[in-house]
């Protein structure tokens, strides 16, 4: 599948958030990430149900919301149901993890698992058919503009190898200290989803900063494929 570029509209700016996601839209985004955050299970305060019901009335952009709470149990399906496209729920904050996919799921949107940098992704395995995506964190998940933890992409290697293994057609997206200066090494690892918060919107042109993420990304995919 074609690499996409998901700008994370953390690094956006929250009174003009209509704005900021009509910037990436009219540059081709396709996907647009959305940080859920609830002060628990990470340390930081985002947004939640109301902000997302708002954003899905402005925007036909795919919507990835990237769920960062404690109990996801309880609230997963309430995201589908507030606009979300896509909906990744913390390995590590879920209770049962499999009823939320094949809920998420059921309820018309596409699931997917999040795997903290400390867990492994073998963890994974029993559950790997159920998820659209799986979300490999490359910095602590709680705050954008963090470096990228740098055993991540050997991470992805892996996730992609397990994939190819049992013929599956998960995507691979990865979140947390990505720019134009990694996005290559990114796709040549396998990734499909290339989050980028503080690099798009902390940039002097978050368009063209987009624009380049993203034909870096086609670029290498193209020759990855004429490699096969
Ligand atoms: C961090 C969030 C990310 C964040 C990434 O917990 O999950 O989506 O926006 O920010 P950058 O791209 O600035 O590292
Ligand atoms: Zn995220």
């Amino acid at each position: 599948m074609k690499p996409e570029v998901a700008p994370s509209i953390l690094s956006a700016d929250f009174a003009n958030l209509a704005r900021d996601i009509r910037v990436v839209e009219d540059a081709g985004a396709k996907i647009l990430h959305v940080d859920v955050m609830d002060g628990h299970f990470v340390p930081n305060l985002t947004i939640g149900l109301p902000v997302l019901e708002s954003i899905r009335k402005i925007t036909d952009l795919l919507i990835d919301v990237h769920l960062m709470i404690s109990n996801p149990d309880a609230m997963a399906v309430r995201y589908v149901e507030a606009g979300a496209d896509f909906v990744t729920v913390h390995y590590e904050a879920a209770t049962h993890l499999d009823q939320i996919l094949t809920q998420v799921r059921e309820s018309g949107a596409m699931p997917g698992a999040v795997l903290n940098p400390h867990t492994p992704v073998s963890v994974l395995e029993e559950i790997l058919p159920k998820c659209e995506m799986v979300l490999i964190m490359s910095v602590n998940p709680g705050y954008g503009g963090q470096e990228f933890i740098s055993t991540s992409f050997d991470k992805v290697r892996k996730l992609r190898k397990l994939v190819e293994a049992m013929d599956l057609n998960v995507r691979i997206e990865i979140d947390g200290g990505i720019g134009l200066h990694n996005t290559a090494e990114a796709v040549y690892a396998g990734v499909d989803v290339i989050v980028a918060g503080s690099a798009i919107f902390h940039s002097k042109d978050p368009a063209a900063t987009y624009r380049d993420m993203q034909s870096t990304a086609e670029r290498v995919n193209v020759e990855l494929r004429s490699d096969a």
